[in-house]
């Protein structure tokens, strides 16, 4: 370990969390993993053991850990609320996948604190901004090259999910992730939110709709759609197009690999899974974010991003029960967390 590397916490080993801390030991440059924290002591024993690092069963001691310069959350959303006001109050970095809290109140909360701080700490795991593809998306939208930007279509298709994401699961952990392309690309809030259901999928759940198409109406009166079907039984399909008065452009086709066979059909590929379609986007926020707590800041979608999106997620759900549109309700955006 060099002198100069960032010493970071890894709290929650499950799905993210054990694929963040591959990525922390084996590509990213700059860091170590010194502590690793997870509600099963066995499971941070086996990873801890792995990587040479150390496991503090407590999770606020491990944030404040003496060793520990910066902290990755991939605990449950139920659990950020408490550990990431335990980073703030540690003055420490942390990346704190999405949700950044499950309600507005604690969201707003965290908000105002690192805003008195007068330093931005949190940084909150939308990765898509990562990815090569909306990188460029937005680079395309910021420099003209769609003209006025008028809608947006947003795909997001799972093969499959567990039994428990039902219609505020899909909202609260899927559709967040469009929240957020939309607040990215347009640059803008969003101002409303509609949720319309069709047929469920045969295998849904009782009760739970799955596909629905989600509308926001963002501050200037655009339109973003949403298509969320998390149980295709097909691949991960992610796309997104955005519609502008002088040309069009579309992101996630996988069309790099195109086959023709000789029974006359013609085919591409289709992503698997999420780590298929973002790993490379994962990284990059990864060496971005340790690159930037080194200097004590982020480098990212910040706790005002996290606070928007449990907002309009709070409305989506509310929008699940009602006829027509829900409107967001934002809190003013304090003038350090701009
Ligand atoms: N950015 C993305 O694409 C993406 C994808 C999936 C999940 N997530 C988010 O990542 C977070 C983790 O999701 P996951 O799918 O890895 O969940 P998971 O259930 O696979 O893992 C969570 C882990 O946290 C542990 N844990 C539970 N309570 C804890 C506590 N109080 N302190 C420490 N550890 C605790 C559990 O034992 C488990 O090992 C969630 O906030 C989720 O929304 C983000």
């Amino acid at each position: 370990m060099k002198l100069t590397d960032l010493r970071v916490a890894v709290l929650g080993l499950g799905l993210m969390g054990s694929f963040h801390t591959e990525l922390l030991t084996s590509r990213i440059r700059g860091v170590q993993v010194t502590v690793v924290n997870d509600f099963v002591q066995a499971k941070a024993e086996e990873v801890a053991a792995r990587i040479g690092a150390r496991v503090v069963a407590d999770p606020i001691e491990a944030i404040k850990d003496p060793e520990v310069d910066a902290v990755l959350l991939a605990t449950p959303g139920n659990t950020h609320a408490e550990q990431v006001n335990a980073c703030l109050d540690a003055g420490k970095p942390v990346l704190c996948e999405k949700p950044l809290t499950t309600d507005v109140d604690s969201a707003y909360a965290i908000v105002a604190k690192e805003a008195a701080l007068g330093k931005q700490l949190i940084q909150v795991g939308f990765m898509r901004r990562f990815d090569a593809e909306y990188a460029a998306l937005r680079e395309l939208i910021v420099d003209g090259g769609l003209g006025n930007p008028l809608m947006v279509h947003c795909t997001h298709r799972n093969p499959a999910v567990p039994p428990h994401f039902n219609s505020e699961f899909m909202i609260r952990d899927s559709v967040v992730h469009e929240v957020d392309v939309a607040r990215f690309l347009l640059g803008e809030e969003i101002a409303s939110v509609q949720v319309i259901k069709g047929v469920a999928t045969s295998t849904a759940p009782e009760g739970t709709n799955d596909p629905m198409l989600v509308i926001f109406e963002m501050t200037s009166g655009r339109i973003v759609t949403d298509e969320i079907y998390v149980r295709t039984g097909v691949a991960y399909e992610v796309r997104t197009e955005v519609v502008g008065e002088s040309g069009s452009a579309l992101i996630g086709l996988d069309q790099n690999l195109q086959v023709k066979s000789t029974d006359g059909r013609w085919g591409g590929r289709i992503t698997p899974g999420f780590v298929e379609r973002f790993g490379q986007a994962y990284a990059v926020e990864l060496q971005r974010w340790v690159d930037a707590a080194g200097q004590g800041t982020i480098d990212g979608p910040g706790a005002w991003d996290g606070y928007a999106a449990v907002a309009v997620c709070e409305a989506g759900v509310q929008a699940l029960t009602v006829d027509g549109k829900v409107e967001v309700q934002l809190q003013t955006r304090p003038e350090a967390a701009r």
